[in-house]
């Protein structure tokens, strides 16, 4: 036999290519290329090894709803779409000290001291990064210190999958998958590879035993989690914890759910006591708005099932320099270069020469197109200095066109508005159905064009 050839693996996409290149073809990422000795194949031979059939079954066969277990915390049982589902894994990905180890950590510790219906619920918790005193301590910071976890410290997968098999918990977290490792494998810790074979292994220890895998993963600067692209393939269930630093405010978001939905988010709010539940959003994204003042709107969004105000800012100011600047934090940015062009060509509003920015307060990301009314509205209220009411809400989907387009589920948004205070709403004009009770409905302001929300702001 042949002296096996070297194979080279991107660490960014996990493609492999014959030899070394400074720039990885498929994903376009510099010095990512990292030389792998390849996992020994089975022998080629001309006949194929006798293996076991295959069963087919037909699709409309008897199957059982999934069980859920709840995690004790509301807000991510209702991302996760209602609870771990047994022998599914999951991977929660997450800028380094955003909060995921504190969140799991919360997670083991309740479902530990709260059980499963009465049933013993065992949880697991493998460090890879921190020592158990690390640990301990944070649990005690946590008040869980008298919560039942199995807890290790350990990156090297044999002994991990040996102490799974001797105590079965239900529940395993592994923090994090980019410090496991095997003995399986040539490569060194940390690369693709092994990331890659860990993620597997544990994956099929979770289908097998019918227990909860949650694997964290790092995210590199452009927001992908680094490495272990791959891993996203292999788990049940991919949850982002984001959020920026300064805020105390985390989102837990679903970007890929074989369970549930994908559009929910839970809140959460980090103090001294770890990660508490936030159950009204719409409160905490709009505290301490003080008076009314030129270039803010309140959005009335929509995040899964569930309204969310939030308050979005607008700058629009002289350029300092030949180009001017658009910045944006919370929003895309080319819907804001849509929404510019619009103002500019269907109301003669002109940035041309203008610096603009624009903010979401309180470190949500918006991705609604109905954002797009408030976001004019913002840019409007800037450019002619002119406040929008504090007590009105904004929301509606604008076309290249320049009509109004109506946003889903209005009510819902109407009514979060209403119990926040709100008195009244842009929006589009409602052709398909008018609500037959108008008198616990907020009133609209009803826009069909976007100049005619810009005539209203000029004339405020
Ligand atoms: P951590 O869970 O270690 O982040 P990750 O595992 O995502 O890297 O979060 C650490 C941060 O959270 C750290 O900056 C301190 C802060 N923190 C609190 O504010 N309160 C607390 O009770 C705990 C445990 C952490
Ligand atoms: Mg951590």
């Amino acid at each position: 036999m042949g002296k096996p050839v070297n194979i080279f693996v991107c660490q960014s996409c996990g493609s492999v290519h014959g030899k070394w290149a400074g720039r990885c073809d498929a994903c376009g990422e510099w010095n990512a290329l990292v030389e792998e000795v390849p996992a020994q194949s089975a022998p080629k031979s001309g006949k194929r090894r006798k293996s076991r059939a295959i069963k087919f079954v037909e699709l409309d066969g008897e199957t059982e709803d999934v069980p859920r277990l709840s995690t004790g915390i509301d807000e991510l049982n209702r991302v996760t779409g209602g609870g771990f589902v047994p022998g599914s894994a999951l991977l929660i990905g997450g800028d380094p000290g955003i909060g995921k180890s504190t969140l799991l950590l919360q997670v083991a510790g309740f479902m530990a001291q709260n059980g499963l219906q009465g049933a013993d619920c065992k949880t697991a918790y493998i460090s890879g990064e921190e020592s158990t005193a690390q640990v301990k301590r944070r649990a005690k910071r946590l008040g869980l210190s008298d919560a039942p976890v199995y807890l290790a410290a350990e990156t090297s997968l044999g002994p991990i999958l040996d102490g799974l098999m001797v105590e079965k918990p239900n529940v395993i977290i592994i923090d994090s998958i980019q410090t496991m490792w095997t003995d399986q494998l040539g490569a060194a810790p940390g690369t693709v590879a092994q990331v890659r074979a860990c993620a597997q292994e544990l994956t099929r220890y979770a289908k097998k035993r019918g227990a909860v895998m949650l694997l964290v993963g790092h995210v590199t600067k452009d927001g992908q989690i680094a490495g272990p692209r791959v891993v996203e393939h292999m788990v049940d269930a991919v949850l982002y914890f984001e959020g920026d630093r300064a805020n105390q405010f985390r989102i837990l978001r679903a970007h890929k759910n074989r369970f549930g939905p994908t559009d929910e988010i839970g809140v959460f709010e980090m103090g001294g006591k770890g990660l508490s539940e936030v159950a009204n959003p719409s409160a905490l994204f709009l505290d301490g708005r003080g008076e009314a003042a030129s270039g803010a709107a309140v959005f009335a969004g929509l995040e899964g099932t569930r309204p969310v105000l939030t308050e979005i800012q607008a700058l629009v100011a002289p350029a300092a320099f030949g180009t001017p600047r658009r910045a944006v934090v919370g929003w895309d940015n080319g819907r804001l270069a849509m929404v510019l062009a619009v103002l500019e060509a269907r109301c003669g509003v002109s940035f041309g020469g203008k610096d603009v920015y624009l903010n979401v307060a309180g470190g949500l990301k918006i991705a609604e197109p109905a954002a797009d009314l408030a976001v004019a509205a913002a840019l409007a209220s800037s450019i002619f200095d002119k406040p929008l009411p504090a007590d009105c809400v904004v929301f509606g989907e604008i076309s290249l066109s320049g009509d109004v387009r109506q946003a889903s589920r209005s009510d819902a948004r109407l009514k979060e508005a209403a119990k926040l205070g709100f008195k009244r709403a842009i929006a589009p004009i409602n052709q398909t159905k008018k609500p037959a009770n108008q008198s616990n409905q907020l009133p609209i302001i009803e826009i069909s064009t976007l100049p005619d929300l810009i005539t209203r702001v000029e004339a405020l």
